[in-house]
């Protein structure tokens, strides 16, 4: 699929207030590109948030994370690549079947349309659960085990990319090889405020374990100078188009 040099810059649209949303992501203009849309502002905002933002000139990482029967994700997905997005998750824990309907039904339907197919990006286990919290819902596995397990599955339904934490970028570029686009959040300066993060990651170490974009929130939409923070933040991975 022949895609755009993009920043690997993404903002974390976090709020509900699309004009909000619009107004910081207009402030970093030409340092950002891409621009995450998730439950919060999709469900307040609707399809709206998606066609706003990309007549502002952004592309949009569109952050549902479906999981549902494979008939249900594989005929709601198609109503979303209408809008266009860059980039839309889905729960690698739905299984193969889900996955591979939902990639079948997505190339199809974009073929048919002559729309741009979105890249569909797994999520493996959300970073809020631990090992307990595995237990619970009856997996036997580490949650590094079960990552990579999700991964490598994704891998083989078809999806193109994956959401990784910092702590798993690593492992799972080199257990699913250098074709799938992994996309990290976590991502701080040293000394900076971690937020509820756990896991962090400087910009230029999440891009060495083998990250190609980077979900960024807090540091930049909290920042007195947006523009300022993404720029150190694109310098400090050398210029920073991939
Ligand atoms: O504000 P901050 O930079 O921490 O935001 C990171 C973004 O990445 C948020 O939208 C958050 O929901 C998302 N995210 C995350 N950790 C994951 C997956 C997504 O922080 N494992």
């Amino acid at each position: 699929m022949e895609r755009p040099r993009l920043s690997p810059l993404i903002l974390a649209l976090d709020t509900s207030d699309l004009d909000e949303a619009r107004k910081v992501a207009g402030s970093l203009e030409g340092l950002v590109d891409v621009v995450k849309v998730g439950l919060q502002l999709f469900s307040s905002a609707g399809t709206g948030a998606l066609e706003s933002l990309r007549g502002d000139g952004f592309e949009v990482f569109l952050d549902l994370k479906l999981m549902d029967i494979p008939n249900t994700v594989s005929s709601a997905i198609l109503a979303l690549c209408d809008l266009e997005p860059f980039m839309l998750t889905l729960h690698a824990m739905g299984g193969q079947e889900m996955m591979r309907a939902a990639e079948a039904a997505v190339r199809d339907h974009c073929r048919r349309g002559e729309i741009r197919r979105p890249m569909l990006i797994g999520v493996t286990v959300l970073t809020s659960m631990d090992l307990l919290a595995l237990r619970k819902i009856g997996v036997s596995d580490s949650v590094e085990g079960q990552v990579e397990r999700l991964a490598k599955l994704a891998k083989d339904s078809g999806m193109d990319g994956l959401v990784t934490s910092p702590l798993e970028t690593l492992k799972v570029r080199r257990s699913v090889g250098p074709d799938m686009t992994l996309v990290t959040p976590g991502v701080r300066f040293e000394g900076d405020s971690r937020d509820d993060q756990k896991r962090v990651s400087t910009p230029a170490d999440a891009l060495r374990a083998g990250a190609d974009f980077l979900v960024v929130g807090r540091p930049l939409y909290r920042a007195v100078d947006p523009r300022s923070v993404a720029s150190e933040m694109l310098r400090s991975i050398g210029g920073g188009r991939p």
